[in-house]
């Protein structure tokens, strides 16, 4: 792990009312408000955002936004915009999950549009990028995700990027029970960290964070953790239960 503060986020995906999405967090914050080794961040759906916002309000646990669009407001039926997320308390929103780019054609190029849009209201991105199954074993891993951050993360302003994160989340992984090895994912988040160093001085490039992502569980996170570049984790499944989310913040004890 480089020398920052790790953030482990519990990405909710499409579960949870509003009306669960409060039990879930009543439940998680007695667990993890101690645990000050680490960033917590919650990413509920856009309908459980005010519920939630209220109660981790004065708590270590910060909100996000699990996509958004890159307009301030407009005729975009079905679209939330960075000012509305923000003005329900989101710090951070992910932008270009592989779900988004598989299932909803989002692009490089449109990911690149959101993070320059969540910039100018002060929200930070987590930008995932990973490469599916078919790519891995063609050998292009290193090609789909040095385009990716290349375009995700083209012509920004270096004053913004130290509070951008990554999320490399091998598609692969996601969600199937597979979890990339520790090795597996630490190749990947030195082949990032590299380019960053390529693209931005020293200083934005270590304070940078690149979590890993897919099929974090509370028995694999520590053996993620200790690994150089792996700065925290973006979990979806198992942030649905306060009890294996926390065990996941609290990998340390
Ligand atoms: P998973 O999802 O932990 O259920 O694999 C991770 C993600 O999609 O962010």
């Amino acid at each position: 792990m480089a020398e920052c503060t790790p953030i482990i986020a519990g990405n909710w995906k499409m579960f949870k009312t509003s009306v669960k999405a409060k039990d879930l967090v009543s439940a998680l914050l007695p667990l993890v408000e101690k645990s000050s080794h680490c960033q917590v961040v919650v990413c509920p759906p856009f309908t459980a955002l005010c519920e939630v916002a209220t109660l981790v309000d004065s708590t270590p646990v910060c909100l996000g936004g699990q996509n958004c669009y890159h307009e301030d407001e407009g005729a975009f039926t079905g679209e939330v915009s960075p000012v509305m997320l923000k003005e329900v308390g989101c710090e951070f929103v992910i932008v270009g999950h592989s779900e988004r780019r598989h299932y909803f054609g989002e692009t490089n190029e449109g990911v690149n549009r959101k993070i320059k849009a969540l910039y100018l209201h002060g929200l930070k991105p987590i930008v995932c990028v990973g490469e599916t199954l078919e790519q891995r074993k063609a050998g292009s891993t290193t090609d789909v995700v040095t385009e990716q951050i290349r375009i995700c993360l083209n012509d920004l302003p270096s004053e913004k990027l130290t509070d951008t994160v990554i999320a490399y989340e091998p598609v692969w992984a996601i969600g199937t029970g597979v979890t990339a090895t520790p090795e597996q994912a630490q190749e990947v988040h030195a082949l990032i960290r590299n380019l960053l160093g390529e693209m931005f001085d020293d200083e934005i490039t270590s304070a940078m964070r690149i979590q890993y992502g897919g099929s974090v569980k509370p028995d694999n996170i520590k053996d993620l953790m200790v690994q150089e570049d792996i700065d925290g984790a973006l979990v979806g499944g198992a942030s649905l239960d306060a009890e294996s989310f926390a065990r996941i913040v609290n990998y340390n004890q």
